[in-house]
C-alpha cells in the first residue's frame, strides 16, 4: 500500500507550481464555503422527483471540470465543494489482471500519459462497432497502470494538474476518499467479456469493501447478470447513450428500449439519459419544448437521471450561456424534476438545487437554504 497517491514535487517544472496553485485554490474555496453541513439540507418539498426528494448531484469523475477526471484531487474537491450527499461517479475499466480502475475514457490515450509511458502498447480494437486506436487498460497489468498518470481529457480545461495523479482503483476511491455514495458506471462489459475479462466478478468482489449505492450500464445483459448479487443494497440504473444504436448485450435498439420502460423497470430502478432526451435541441442550438420522458419514467416507477452537464460546453442559447438556468429547467422550471444530474462541475448543480430551485415559491427561505448548503457567510 502506498501512503501517498500524489507524485512528490520536483518531477519536472509543472509539479510544484501545480501543487501551489492547488493549495491556493483549495484555501480560497475553503474560506468561501466552510465545511459542508453534515446534517443535510432543508429543501423545498416541491420537487417533482419520483419520491419528492431533492435531486442528487453526481460528480462525474469527481470535479472533473478542474482536475483530471477520476484523480484524487477531483474526487476530494467534489466532496468539498458540493452538496453533502453528492455521489461520486467512477467509470470502471478493467486491467489485464482483472482489477477495476476509474478512467473516464476506455481509450487511455485520451485521459492518461499511457501513450508516452508505453508507446509499444498502442493497439486497435472495435468497441461497440467503432474501430478505435489507442491505449487500452486490458493491455496493462495493474502494476503497469501504476506507472502512468492522469491527464485532462478536455482541451478547454487546464492542463496544470496533468501527470501528477495516479490512476485510482475502485477500492482506492473508497479508502482514500471515503465518499458517502459511490456510483459505478460500467460502459463496456460486452467488450471486456469478449476479451476474457469478467466485470461482474470484479464488482461482486469489491461490494463488501466499497459502499456502492448505484451501478449504471448501457447493457441490459450486465445489469441482469449482477442484479441478484446487489439486490437491496445498490440501485441499478440503465443508461441510454447518445452515440450507438443498439445494446450489444441484447441487440435491442435504444430507441425501442426507450418505449419499453416497464420492461426496464423489471431490471433497474432508474434510467439515465442524455439531456436532449428531455429537452431536445434544434440544429441551430435552440431549445424545443420538453418531451414527456421524465413523466413517462416516473409513471413506470423509474427514477430518471440526466447526463452531460458541464459549465464549459455550448448549451442551448435559450439559457443565455448560464449553466444555472439549464439545471433549473431540469429540476424545477419545466414543471418536472429529474432525480439527479451527472455533471463535471458539481458546485453549480449543488447551487441550483440548494439555493435557486423553486424560487417562485414564496414560502421557502432561499437565502437560508443556500446558507445551509454551503455555509456561505457562516
Ligand atoms: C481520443 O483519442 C483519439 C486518438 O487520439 C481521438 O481520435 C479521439 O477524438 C479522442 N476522443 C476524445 C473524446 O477526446
Ligand atoms: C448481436 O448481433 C451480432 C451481429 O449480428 C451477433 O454477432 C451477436 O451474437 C448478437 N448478440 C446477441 C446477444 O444476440
Ligand atoms: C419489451 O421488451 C421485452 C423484452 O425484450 C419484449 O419481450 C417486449 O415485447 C417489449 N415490449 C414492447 C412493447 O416492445
Ligand atoms: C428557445 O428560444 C427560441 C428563440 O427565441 C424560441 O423560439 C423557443 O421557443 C425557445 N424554446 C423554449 C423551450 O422556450
Ligand atoms: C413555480 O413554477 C413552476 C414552473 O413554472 C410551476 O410548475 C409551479 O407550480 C410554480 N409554483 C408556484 C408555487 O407557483
Amino acid at each position: 500500500m502506498r501512503s501517498s497517491r500524489v507524485r512528490g514535487g520536483g518531477g519536472g517544472g509543472g509539479g510544484g507550481e501545480a501543487a501551489a496553485f492547488l493549495a491556493a485554490l483549495l484555501c480560497g474555496l475553503l474560506l468561501l464555503l466552510g465545511a459542508a453541513d453534515a446534517q443535510g439540507i432543508r429543501r423545498p418539498s416541491a420537487y417533482k422527483t419520483l419520491r419528492g426528494d431533492a435531486p442528487l448531484v453526481i460528480a462525474q469523475g469527481g470535479f472533473s471540470g478542474v482536475f483530471p477526471d477520476s484523480s484524487q484531487a477531483a474526487f476530494a474537491f467534489a466532496l468539498l465543494a458540493s452538496a453533502p450527499d453528492t455521489s461520486v461517479w467512477c467509470d470502471v475499466q478493467l486491467t489485464k489482471d482483472g482489477v477495476g480502475i476509474c478512467l473516464r475514457d476506455i481509450n487511455m490515450a485520451n485521459c492518461t500519459n499511457a501513450a508516452t509511458a508505453y508507446p509499444a502498447k498502442k493497439k486497435k480494437y472495435v468497441i461497440d462497432g467503432v474501430p478505435k486506436t489507442g491505449h487500452f487498460s486490458l493491455d496493462f497489468t495493474y502494476s503497469e497502470v501504476q506507472n502512468t498518470y492522469l491527464t485532462q481529457g478536455f482541451y478547454s480545461r487546464t492542463d496544470r494538474f496533468d501527470s501528477i495523479y495516479n490512476i485510482f482503483s475502485v477500492t482506492d476511491l473508497q479508502s482514500y476518499i471515503k465518499p458517502p455514495s459511490v456510483w459505478l458506471n460500467v460502459q463496456h462489459d460486452a467488450f471486456y467479456s469478449q476479451h476474457g475479462l469478467n466485470m461482474r466478478r470484479y464488482i461482486v468482489s469489491i461490494l463488501k469493501s466499497v459502499s456502492v449505492k448505484y451501478i449504471s450500464s448501457p447493457e441490459i445483459g450486465f445489469l441482469k447478470s449482477i442484479s441478484k448479487r446487489v439486490r437491496g443494497r445498490t440501485k441499478l440504473v440503465f443508461r441510454f447513450p447518445d452515440n450507438f444504436l443498439s445494446d450489444p448485450s441484447t441487440n435491442q435498439t435504444y430507441s425501442s428500449l426507450s418505449k419499453n420502460l416497464t420492461f426496464i423497470k423489471t431490471i433497474a430502478s432508474g434510467i439515465m439519459v442524455p439531456k436532449s432526451y428531455i429537452w431536445p435541441v434544434t440544429n441551430d442550438n435552440y431549445l424545443l419544448p420538453p418531451t414527456p420522458f421524465v413523466q413517462d419514467a416516473h409513471r413506470a416507477g423509474l427514477e430518471i437521471y440526466a447526463s452531460d452537464f458541464a459549465n464549459d460546453r455550448i448549451i442551448p442559447y435559450n439559457y443565455s450561456y448560464d449553466p444555472l438556468q439549464e439545471y433549473l429547467s431540469f429540476i424545477s422550471d419545466g414543471g418536472f424534476s429529474v432525480d439527479g444530474v451527472l455533471t463535471d462541475y458539481p458546485i453549480t448543480a449543488s447551487e441550483a438545487i440548494g439555493c435557486f430551485a423553486n424560487l417562485n415559491e414564496s414560502k421557502a427561505d432561499h437565502v437560508f437554504l443556500c446558507r445551509e448548503t454551503f455555509n456561505y457567510f457562516a
